[in-house]
């Protein structure tokens, strides 16, 4: 039997494409967490330098934990490489992600990113996205308002909670899980979403991803753009 899961053996394949004096963008979530375990083990093995900007506050307290040097975006110049959990990936490395709710941060990173490579373990592997619902964070104000659009139109928004309390983003926000299985034109969805005022953004990363490592058993599966 495999001791290694297969998110710890994804995260492991990422973290060998890290060199010395890089720039990384961190993410967040179980995955991401093994990815800078080793990535920290590594910097005190090799003496590296990382630079890391975190897609959240969990994610900024356990970097410097390990030894990685934080910087926010405004002070990078460039970010070589983003390492990420997801959802759900398809064939067309096409993602779902916010189920940790750093959906916003998570996609300004990304789209800031010279290469993005997302971690994920073979449970994440769809056909169709959708199975897990779509987050998309709101601002407080707005969030019933969009809650009844949404519902006028079949996505069945439900507000996320943490126990008794609605849940709060790194950014201050709500989120709306929702469903998207009945729609099958994912980008005319998401503009649509992002078009409705109040919406920040959704958890629909349609274009991003440039490698999806994914382990399955013992092995990593490479999915390249
Ligand atoms: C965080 O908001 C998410 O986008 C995560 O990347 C996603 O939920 C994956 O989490 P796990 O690695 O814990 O499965």
């Amino acid at each position: 039997m495999n001791s290694i899961s297969e998110k710890e053996l994804a995260a492991i394949e990422a973290v060998k494409f890290i060199k010395n004096n890089m720039t990384i963008g961190l993410g967040t979530g179980s995955t991401a967490a093994y990815m800078i375990t080793h990535l920290g083990e590594r910097i005190k093995k090799e003496g590296l330098i990382i630079y890391g900007v975190p897609t959240s506050e969990a994610t900024e307290k356990f970097a410097l934990k390990n030894g990685i040097k934080i910087l926010s975006l405004e002070e990078v110049k460039k970010i070589d490489i983003t390492i990420d959990g997801a959802d759900e990936f398809d064939t067309y490395l096409q993602l779902i992600k916010g189920g940790g709710g750093a959906l916003l941060r998570e996609k300004i990173i990304a789209s800031n990113s010279e290469f993005n490579i997302i971690i994920a373990d073979s449970g994440k592997q769809v056909s169709r996205l959708g199975a897990f619902r779509l987050p998309i964070e709101t601002v407080p104000f707005a969030t019933k308002k969009i809650a009844d659009q949404l519902h006028q139109k079949g996505l069945d928004p439900i507000l996320r909670k943490k126990g008794e309390t609605v849940f709060s983003t790194d950014e201050k926000n709500y989120i709306l899980d929702v469903n998207i299985l009945p729609f099958y034109n994912l980008e005319s969805l998401n503009q649509e979403l992002i078009a409705i005022p109040g919406i920040v953004e959704t958890g629909l990363f349609l274009t991003t991803t440039d490698l999806v490592l994914m382990g399955k058993g013992s092995k990593v599966i490479h999915f390249k753009k």
